[in-house]
């Protein structure tokens, strides 16, 4: 597999190889298009035009000694494919321009450069309406239109979701994982230490786990949250579907809800995506709350952590909060 480098020589040479550069194009500059962890990706800029190319390769690329599965983008690109058959869905995200299956690269649509959402989560920060209603139509729109029964193509992404897996359902709560919460706020190891102390918490959520793993009926995006929401010049768009699988809707709606409670929404905003979500696609309350609560907890006391403006006394009434919901019965 080649290793791809952000530089235009040997770039041009792949990209011609590869026929996504036509006669005459040239690479005039290239550049980080925004801020990522998991893969390479690069705008290219040429004399007529620009794209995005995203490499997955065998490890993470900013911490190149963990492992990562190496054909996350051919699922990504699978995900595109997929959408591309419903117009107000790939109205929404970029266009796939091509795959190299051999290299594991991906050749997208620029869509400019946009702001992802993650400004939500600072100080007095709201969803506005408009941005509310295409998030949610977004997501009504793609469980609602392709499921196991009507499509072809059905994905697993087992590998990443073993590896979702574990960051959310497994290594938040070893003894030694080697975070030390207090670096991140003062206080935090603490609350950690009660969580990890709960054999029924542990014991919900490895149930709550096994029904991730399982496969589903509904194509999900799979990383729903507002590192995936891109605000472009043509509105909000969605990226980032490497999380993709065919699985329980409450997994992505739940997702969604927790991330707009860590960016501290309004109590109404977040009644109003549950009440618009479920005048159109039919899901079981109790499931949802349950993978809300387990991305809050994985998101405050795990390794990926969001750049949240919430304190100490909020984050631990978030865990608390959680931690019911998982123990609570049906
Ligand atoms: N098609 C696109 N058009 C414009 N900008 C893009 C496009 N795709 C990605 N970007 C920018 O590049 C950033 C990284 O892309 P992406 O999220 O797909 O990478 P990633 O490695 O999977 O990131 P992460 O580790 O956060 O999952 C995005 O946040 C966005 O700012
Ligand atoms: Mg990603």
């Amino acid at each position: 597999m080649q290793i791809l480098q952000p530089t235009i020589k040997p770039l041009e040479t792949y990209l011609k190889n590869q026929g996504w550069l036509q006669d005459n194009e040239t690479i005039e500059g290239v550049e980080k298009p925004g801020e990522g962890n998991m893969n390479f990706t690069l705008r290219i800029i040429t004399n007529r035009r620009s794209f995005i190319i995203k490499q997955s390769r065998d490890f993470v690329e900013k911490y190149p000694s963990v492992p990562a599965p190496p054909e996350r983008v051919q699922r990504e690109a699978m995900f595109y494919k997929l959408i591309g058959t419903v117009d107000a869905l790939s109205r929404m995200m970029p266009r796939l321009i091509g795959l190299d299956t051999i290299n594991n690269v991906m050749n997208m649509e620029d869509l400019g450069a946009g702001r992802d959402f993650t400004f939500l989560y600072q100080e007095n920060q709201v969803l506005n309406q408009k941005d509310l209603s295409a998030l949610i139509r977004f997501v009504t729109t793609l469980h609602g239109s392709i499921s196991r029964e009507n499509t072809d193509h059905y994905i697993s992404n087992k590998a990443m979701r073993e590896l979702n897996h574990e960051h959310i359902f497994v290594y938040p709560y070893l003894d030694d994982n080697g975070i030390n919460l207090d670096d991140i706020l003062p206080g935090l190891q603490k609350v950690a230490h009660r969580a990890k102390g709960n054999t029924t918490l542990k014991k919900e959520l490895k149930k709550l786990g096994a029904i991730y793993l399982a496969d589903g009926d509904h194509l999900l995006h799979g990383d729903y949250f507002p590192g995936s929401w891109l605000r472009t010049n043509e509105g909000i768009q969605v990226i980032d579907p490497e999380f993709c699988f065919f699985g329980p809707v409450e997994f992505e709606i739940g997702v969604m809800i927790a991330h707009l409670k860590m960016a501290n929404q309004p109590e109404e905003i977040i009644e109003s995506v549950l009440l618009q979500y479920g005048a159109v696609i039919g899901f079981d309350p109790w499931l949802q709350r349950r993978f809300s609560s387990a991305e809050i907890l994985r998101r405050i006391l795990g390794l990926a952590q969001l750049p949240l403006a919430i304190g100490l006394e909020r984050r631990k009434a978030l865990v608390e909060e959680a931690v019911e919901e998982m123990i609570r019965k049906e």
